[in-house]
């Protein structure tokens, strides 16, 4: 058995037995595949399920995400984080219902054309839903083959193009669906940044990383992206269990979402508390304010009563609020 075969046939004995298999989402239907993955992106499987289950009773196919405001798809996102997915996804549903039958197409090209779906997304669409052999190279995927094959140290571009070339390499024609899987579970049960279990791994005779003691250095680090600090000044209010929001604009940090009503400058003495909220680019200190004459002088306010806050779609940072000033959420 050449190592290839190896590879492959060790990592599915591995998933047969240790594997998921049970996700709501392991199904042949590639609408659930997609809003899965999608969802899966930088967030984890146990977060996702909850998620999921609400997005998919409230649109269970393509037609009607199509036909959805956009709002009610945010409400449905709320507290999932990186917003353009959500709008991207709604974007993809109303494409495929001009363009291609209300299905997404069974084509990598013609998938990676789509807002929001890159190579991994297209090739997990067609491998979990279809079982067609592509292949896919997530984090998980892409920390695997960097250990087993020792990858590191070259520059960035070249670093992906050769994970890419080992992931086409390795995959399974006779499985791909359960192959991708295996990889991703594999990635995020035993291989995982720090402390892997390699005496629980599959790969383990394989892996070079492991074989010189090394997996410590694989994947290479990062260069971490600079995070600006950022202080938002915001007003709560809260009268007969409702609470005043306002919308936020189309750009910048949660944009189109509803948060509580901000004014530039401070008012110290009347402050309620402040938090600290750390996105992707951003770390956030909000410092809250209880000034309600501020109220009259900010525009397009809404009462939204607190047992209505999930129809409007909203950043997690309110909930985070709402529960430091300890109300009812
Ligand atoms: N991360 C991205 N896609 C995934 C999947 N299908 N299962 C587990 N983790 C994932």
């Amino acid at each position: 058995m050449n190592q290839i075969m190896k590879f492959q046939s060790q990592l599915l004995n591995w998933y047969d037995l240790h594997g998921r298999k049970n996700l709501p989402w392991q199904v042949d239907d590639s609408y659930l595949v997609w809003i899965s993955e999608i969802m899966l992106q930088q967030t984890q499987v146990l977060k996702v399920i909850d998620y999921f289950n609400a997005f998919i009773s409230e649109f269970p196919n393509m037609k009607l995400l199509a036909q959805a405001d956009i709002n009610d798809v945010l409400a449905l996102w709320s507290g999932l984080g990186y917003y353009n997915r959500a709008r991207n996804i709604h974007k993809t549903a109303q494409i495929c219902v001009q363009e291609h039958n209300a299905i997404l197409p069974l084509d990598l090209k013609k998938l990676m054309a789509l807002p929001g779906i890159g190579q991994t997304t297209a090739g997990a669409i067609l491998s979990l839903a279809s079982n067609l052999p592509f292949a896919i190279l997530d984090g998980n995927v892409k920390r695997v083959m960097s250990r087993v094959y020792r990858v590191g140290e070259i520059k960035l571009s070249e670093y992906t193009n050769k994970l890419w070339q080992l992931a086409e390499q390795n995959i399974s024609k006779q499985r791909p669906k359960n192959y991708n899987q295996a990889l991703m579970d594999l990635g995020s049960l035993v291989c995982v940044r720090s402390k892997p279990r390699c005496h629980e791994c599959p790969l383990n005779t394989l892996c070079q990383a492991y074989q010189v003691n090394e997996t410590e250095l694989y994947p290479p680090k990062k260069t971490k992206t600079k995070q600006i600090a950022v202080t938002l000044h915001a007003l709560l209010v809260i009268k007969d269990e409702k609470i005043l929001l306002r919308k936020r604009g189309e750009t910048g940090i949660w944009a189109g979402l509803w948060f509580l009503p901000e004014f530039i400058g401070k008012k110290s003495s009347n402050l309620l508390h402040s938090i600290k909220h750390v996105l992707s680019h951003r770390i956030l200190t909000i410092n809250v304010y209880k000034n309600k004459e501020l109220v009259d002088k900010i525009q397009d306010c809404h009462w939204v009563a607190l047992s209505d806050l999930k129809k409007f779609a909203h950043p997690s940072a309110l909930v985070k609020i709402i529960n430091a000033v300890d109300l009812k959420y």
